[in-house]
């Protein structure tokens, strides 16, 4: 029997445009999904509290067919992470069975393979998909993601954060799916909010190497993002109740259309972490987990 856990993530800039090779930079959370992973006779057995359980499946496969190896397989999983909430809870999921399943079948997978395994089966099970996610619970850390070099670069900053959960479940598929049919009905203006992110993303890895204030950017990523139709109303309402109480940027975080948001909340967490509890939402500190991917 093995177990691997791998930690949930927060993207801080540059979702969606991320999926058209612009840069994003996402952070490593602490809070983990653990897999156990058991050989057995008979074919597959997933348990876990929640339904969804195609990133295991496709996850599965993917490992088997790089191995060249199979075997019957008994899976456990258990989450300190709101399952559809944009906290990378699928990424986590197939990063995890990954590692869980190539040491029970005896091989040590580094940390690149299995990042690379791990978007195999994002891609997999969405169709569009970019390798923030996978790429960030497998390392840990915040990491400066660019698609198109393949480029990953760690970032050492520090930053305060709260994240605030909507209570909403969304699918990440059907919200890059409805970015994509935006782009394609009117590329001349979508585009370029697109590429506005990269550069807003840009800006902000500069600032945070420099131990600058990146509220301003935040908020203009989520006003970018709510141009691109990803934010509702729950979002908008924890969003401006954060600015309000004293966060200096908020935005929503991940796909959007519900799950959570991210408020960057230097000396103000308590009051923050209030106003959000006030709109009847959870809210917690967030912090980054240097730690990616490990067998327990
Ligand atoms: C989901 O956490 C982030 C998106 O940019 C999709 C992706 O990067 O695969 C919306």
């Amino acid at each position: 029997m093995v177990t691997a856990s791998a930690p949930g993530k927060v993207i801080l800039f540059g979702e969606h445009a991320v999926v058209y090779g612009e840069p994003a930079i996402a952070g490593a959370i602490d809070l983990r999904i653990r897999v156990r992973a058991e050989k057995t006779a008979k074919s597959l057995k997933i348990t876990s509290e929640t339904k969804d359980h195609r990133y295991v499946e496709k996850a599965v496969d993917v490992v088997f067919e790089h191995l060249g190896e199979a075997t019957g397989l008994m899976i456990d999983i258990s989450s300190d992470l709101p399952p559809a909430s944009g906290l990378g809870s699928s990424a986590a999921v197939s990063v995890a069975t990954i590692a869980a399943v190539a040491n029970l079948l005896g091989h040590d997978l580094g940390k690149n393979e299995i990042a690379r395994l791990g978007y195999k089966v994002e891609l997999g099970v969405q169709g569009a998909a970019s390798p923030t996610d996978t790429y960030t619970t497998t390392h840990g850390g915040i990491q400066y993601i660019q698609p198109r070099k393949k480029g990953f670069t760690p970032i050492q900053a520090s930053l305060p954060l709260v994240v605030g959960y909507t209570g909403i479940e969304r699918s990440t598929k059907e919200l890059v799916a409805g970015v994509r049919k935006l782009r394609d009905a009117y590329p001349e203006l979508v585009s370029p909010l697109i590429k506005n992110i990269g550069m807003v993303t840009r800006q902000a890895r500069k600032s945070l190497e420099a131990g600058e204030d990146v509220g301003d950017l935040m908020n203009i990523n989520h006003g970018l993002l709510e141009a691109l139709g990803v934010s509702n109303d729950a979002l908008s309402r924890l969003v401006h109740a954060s600015r309000e109480a004293g966060a200096r940027g908020a935005k929503l975080t991940g796909a959007g259309g519900g799950g959570c948001m991210i408020a960057y909340t230097p000396g103000r967490y308590r009051d923050v972490i209030n106003a959000i509890e006030g709109c009847g939402s959870t809210a917690m500190k967030a912090a980054i987990s240097a730690e990616g991917v490990r067998l327990e």
